[in-house]
């Protein structure tokens, strides 16, 4: 019989395969257990220089990132209220259950929001953007608010072609970009994709905990933020901006979380971006031959877009995602992302970022191919031994990149 406590008792490590929060190093969390320090010392100014610095530089901006003690809801709602007044027009695309919460939040800030519908199985369209702002003749439209990589949907958007179709239709919108599921795990390019506020979050690329969110600022988004109407007090980026300015935070700032948020950086820079970048375009792509090599869907319709983080499998006929998603967390201790809104029940996500390697990978998808099999689901045998194939022949051209060889 199914013991409930079962989970408890299991040895070994439990497989968070869930597109975020994702797996803490142990280097982070041997980083955060120390004593909490003075956030008015010295010490503590050091610290604040040394995190935002990273962070700019991750981001890729020269301007100004803002550190939140919240989780990446509290930064969306930042990105709005700095930047949007009551009644502004904002326009965003439903891209799938995180794209519907950005909206909903907006609404309830009393913006007027343009909602581009998908069928949820792929990016924003830069065309149909450039569109609808050519239609907006009178610039009424203030923003362009976008989420890079869909965590719901495993669809990554072209924000740097987003860009180019505002430009090209010479509307001068601010673009706001959530990139809570793609920093550090997709490329992303604050300044020279010319986003106005970027949103981001610890729990994901970062490797870190959930408790901190992000806001990069462009010099026009500052500007637009001197006469936002919207009401704001603890989201406002004035006081963070000039207490930051000498490493402080004008308030208490998650102080242990920052001493991880350092690791992770310096952790990011020793692989270096390009080999970050790079271990997740290779292990998304193992995956999806896994998953194709079953003879399942990939939710994404857009190869193009693809998402290196995560993977969302459709699940065959009347097949429950749910179920598979119980019987494989019961039986391998793994934990699988659920289907959120409407695709409950009929999609899981593998996710593949952060702190994640090849034979972590491989674990991951033998408990997929062990749990489709105990539940029935039709499928192929074959899905793991087509992502080790792909690992394998492409494990000797990843070391010779490393290691410089001809
Ligand atoms: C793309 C995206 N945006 C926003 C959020 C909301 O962030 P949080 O749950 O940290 O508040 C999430 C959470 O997973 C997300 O994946």
């Amino acid at each position: 019989m199914h013991n409930p406590d079962q989970t408890a008792f299991a040895t070994g490590r439990h497989f968070l395969q869930i597109p975020g929060p994702t797996n803490v190093p142990d280097r982070i969390l041997r980083a955060m257990a120390r004593p909490t320090i003075d956030h008015r010392g010295a010490e503590f100014a050091r610290l604040g220089n040394e995190v935002v610095e990273g962070l700019r530089e991750l981001l890729q901006t020269s301007g100004p990132v803002i550190i939140y003690p919240a989780s990446g809801t509290g930064a969306w709602e930042a990105a709005l209220v700095n930047t949007l007044s009551p009644d502004s027009r904002v326009l965003m695309v439903e891209t799938g259950h995180f794209a519907t919460l950005w909206r909903r939040m907006a609404l309830e800030l009393g913006l007027r929001v343009d909602f581009v519908s998908t069928d949820w199985r792929r990016g924003a369209d830069p065309a149909v953007v450039e569109a609808k702002l050519r239609e907006d003749t009178g610039h009424e439209i203030k923003a362009v608010a976008i989420v890079h990589n869909e965590t719901s949907t495993g669809v990554t958007s072209r924000i740097g072609e987003i860009r180019r179709a505002m430009n090209s239709a010479g509307h001068p919108a601010l673009l706001l970009v959530d990139t809570i599921s793609s920093l550090a795990s997709i490329d992303y390019r604050h300044d020279e994709w010319g986003v106005d506020v970027t949103v981001a979050g610890s729990q994901k690329g970062l490797m870190l905990p959930p408790g901190l969110s992000f806001n990069a600022v462009s010099g026009k988004a500052i500007e637009a933020s001197k006469s936002a109407g919207l009401r704001k007090s603890y989201w406002a980026w004035e006081p963070m901006l000039t207490a930051n300015r000498n490493g402080f935070f004008p308030y208490t700032p998650a102080t242990n979380l920052l001493f991880g948020l350092r690791e992770a950086l310096a952790m990011l820079r020793e692989e270096g971006l390009a080999n970050v970048l790079a271990r997740h375009a290779r292990l998304g792509e193992a995956t999806r031959r896994a998953v194709q090599s079953w003879g399942l869907e990939i939710l994404c319709a857009e190869p193009s877009e693809y998402s290196n983080s995560l993977t969302a499998v459709q699940i065959p006929g009347d097949y429950d995602a749910d179920e598979l998603r119980r019987v494989i967390l019961e039986n391998f201790n793994m934990s699988l992302g659920i289907g959120l809104g409407r695709l409950q029940g009929r999609v899981f996500r593998i996710g593949h970022l952060g702190n994640f390697n090849e034979l972590m990978l491989a674990g991951t998808l033998c408990g997929v191919e062990m749990g489709l099999s105990l539940c029935g689901v039709p499928f192929s045998r074959g899905g793991v031994a087509a992502a080790l194939d792909y690992l394998e022949t492409t494990a000797t051209a990843q070391n010779k990149a490393r290691h410089g060889a001809a």
